[in-house]
Order: structure tokens, then C-alpha cells, then sequence
């Protein structure tokens, strides 16, 4: 079988180093890209857990290929939405994988979003004290950022992803092929962690990205596949750097985050607004922030914000309706995984377009202040 034309970015990590392979139709040759973690299915089936509607897209695709050297595939179906990052969920996919046999040297391979890839990955990390996996990322925000770089976990009550493991997959395999059937609104939502990485490290990115972001989201081939690429490259650097988020490097890969959570906790995490689309919002407020504070020129934070709006992400806390005031979203803040003992938050803000930086100085109290002005922008 032909080898579809793809992109190898390597993440480099010694002995637990992978590629990310990005290209269109990756799928239809996974018998080919993935034959290493295939040759112990011989004889077994080939477990794939996979969200629903990805299944129901890609599905044929994956069994078409496999099939052509005689694999079979053992399907677990997880439904859509973060639901399914439960204790519940968990026990139920640990239990089949049991069931199946999987041994410590196979691989599980996960089809679907970030959902799919954050409850495989902390199975594999857990079950037998640690199976192989292979992502399959179907959404352009999984592509572009949670299949890359081993953070897996699920949810509990006190919050998102408190449980979990850092566990790095064997092999990405980002086909551009599955964002064709990605509903515009999650294409647009994983656009805006494709903006973060020109915002925070790369500013020609950004650049790019403010002439192309039109073709990007219209999924104009060598767009789509140059701003795919350039995201991993740039993840894969950062987590080469900093593997395990310990020396502030990694947390780059946060900006926007401590604002846009707030403005998901306050909107119950529901789909009123998508991560991504609070992720958007989380830039602009870093952003205009920075300018609050004086390391960002006022008209750089605009041409962020403008960056946003444009690609039509929400970009004005004011127009979300969410009857609040400053002090609240701070609150919301507090619970936020990074807040530090000392009672200090570290915000990711920005010195200039493409230099992002940690923050240990900022005072909640300013930012509720700075908050309540937002959310009084004019629509
Ligand atoms: N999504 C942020 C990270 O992988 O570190």
C-alpha cells in the first residue's frame, strides 16, 4: 500500500521519544503507520476506543486498512463529552481492557477528541502499571495540543483533570482528513489554541496566521497542514524542554488558561463555551492585562484580540451575558490548580506578540478591577 504523504515531528524525550505524523488520509494507512504496535494483535483483535461520532466517520477507514493485513478490531465506544472522564468511565474501559488480555507491551489505540485521548492515556498508564498507546486524534484541539505531550487524566467533583498521569503515547497520528467533518464551531474552538502558539512564542506564527486564519479554518489543504504542523512542532519543542511542567517552560502552553477557566467554571462548563472558546477569551484578557500592566503596547493587545474576533471566536467578555462581576471570576480562579499555598496565582502574560512570560506578581484584587472594566466593553 502507498504511504500517504505526511509530516514527521518528532518528540524528542530519550527513551520514550515519538513521532507525530501529520497528513491527510493517515487513517487509511494505519496498517502501514502504525505496524510496529500492531504485530502482537496477530491472531487477537486490535482494541480501538474511540468516541462515537468518530467511530462513525473513521470507523471503515481504520477497519478497511486493518483488515488488509488481517487484523480485526475490538471497538469500546465512548460517548462525547467530558462526562466520560469519570471514575465510572475509567473503571468500565480498564475492565474490558482486562478482559481482552492486554498485556504491558500492547497498545490501545484511542480515536476521537481530547475525551477519548485523556481516558486512554491515564489507563495506559495505570492498567498492568503501564500499557503502550497510539493517539488518534480527531479533533483539530486534540491534534493541535492534548494528544501530544503525555498529560492524560480524568475528572473528579473537586474539578477537571486532578487525576491523572503524565504518559507519553508511542505514536500521533494527526490525519487531516477527520477535521473535513468537524462542526465549524469546534474547528474555530481548536483554532484558538493554534493562535496561542504564534502568541506565545512565535510571532512570524501569528503573523501567518492573521493573513491565513480564513484558509486555516476553511480547510484549505496547505494551510490547514502548515498551521497543524507548525502547533506540534511547537508543542513538541516545549515539552521536550520541560516534560513534566516543572520549570516553567511547559506552562507556557497555559496562556489564557487561569482566565478562560474562570470563564468556564462560570458558565458551568457546559456548552455555552467551549474550552477553546474560553481559551480565546483567556488571550485577549492576557493580553489586555499585559497592557493594563504596561508590558504590552495597548495596540498589540487589539491586533490580538482583533486576531480572534476575526476568526470568529467570542473575543469581549461583555457580550457573554454572564451577570457577574470581577471578584467572582477571581473566586473562580482560586480554585484553579496552579494557585500557589503563598495564596499567588501565576498568569501567563505577554512582554510582546510571540513572548509570553509567567507572572508571580499580579494581585487578584487588580484583576477582579481589570475584569469589571471588561465586562463593560460595549458589544
Ligand atoms: N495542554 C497543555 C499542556 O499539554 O501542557
Amino acid at each position: 500500500m502507498a504511504l500517504t504523504n505526511s509530516t514527521a515531528i518528532r518528540v524528542e524525550l530519550g527513551g520514550r521519544s515519538y513521532d507525530v505524523l501529520v497528513g491527510r488520509g493517515l487513517l487509511d494507512d494505519i496498517v502501514v503507520q502504525a505496524r510496529p504496535f500492531l504485530g502482537p494483535y496477530a491472531g487477537r483483535k486490535v482494541p480501538i476506543v474511540a468516541d462515537v461520532n468518530a467511530r462513525e466517520h473513521h470507523g471503515k477507514r481504520l477497519a478497511r486498512s486493518l483488515a488488509s493485513d488481517g487484523y480485526e478490531i475490538a471497538w469500546y465506544d465512548v460517548a462525547p463529552g467530558e462526562g466520560s472522564k469519570s471514575w465510572e468511565s475509567l473503571e468500565r474501559l480498564t475492565d474490558w481492557l482486562l478482559d481482552l488480555g492486554i498485556t504491558r507491551s500492547d497498545h490501545v489505540f484511542a480515536l476521537g477528541g481530547g475525551v477519548v485521548g485523556d481516558l486512554v492515556g491515564f489507563a495506559c498508564a495505570i492498567l498492568k502499571r503501564g500499557c503502550g498507546f497510539v493517539q488518534l486524534p480527531t479533533t483539530l484541539l486534540s491534534q493541535v495540543d492534548s494528544s501530544v505531550g503525555g498529560k492524560t487524566a480524568i475528572n473528579t467533583r473537586s474539578g477537571k483533570n486532578l487525576i491523572g498521569a503524565f504518559h507519553q503515547p508511542s505514536l500521533v497520528l494527526a490525519d487531516t482528513q477527520t477535521l473535513d467533518t468537524l462542526p465549524d464551531r469546534e474547528m474555530r474552538a481548536g483554532y484558538a489554541e493554534v493562535l496561542k502558539y504564534g502568541l506565545l512564542g512565535d510571532e512570524a506564527f501569528f503573523a501567518w496566521l492573521e493573513s491565513n486564519g480564513p484558509d486555516v479554518l476553511a480547510r484549505n489543504r496547505e494551510a490547514l497542514t502548515h498551521a497543524v504542523a507548525t502547533s506540534i512542532e511547537a508543542k513538541a519543542r516545549i515539552v521536550a524542554e520541560d516534560e513534566r511542567e516543572t520549570s516553567g517552560r511547559r506552562a507556557l502552553l497555559n496562556l489564557g488558561h487561569t482566565f478562560g477557566h474562570a470563564l468556564e467554571a462560570e458558565t458551568g462548563f457546559s456548552d455555552r463555551l467551549l474550552h477553546g472558546e474560553a481559551v480565546a477569551l483567556g488571550m485577549v484578557l492576557a493580553a489586555r492585562y499585559s497592557a493594563r500592566r504596561g508590558e504590552l503596547a495597548a495596540a498589540d493587545a487589539e491586533r490580538a484580540a482583533q486576531a480572534i474576533a476575526e476568526s470568529g471566536l467570542p473575543s469581549e467578555i461583555a457580550n457573554l451575558d454572564m451577570k457577574c462581576d470581577g471578584k467572582r471570576l477571581v473566586d473562580h480562579m482560586r480554585h484553579d490548580k496552579k494557585m500557589e499555598a503563598a495564596g499567588t496565582l501565576p498568569f501567563l502574560l505577554l512582554k510582546g506578540l510571540g513572548e509570553a512570560y509567567m507572572a508571580r506578581d499580579v494581585d487578584l484584587g487588580d484583576v477582579a478591577a481589570f475584569l469589571d472594566e471588561q465586562l463593560k466593553v460595549p458589544a
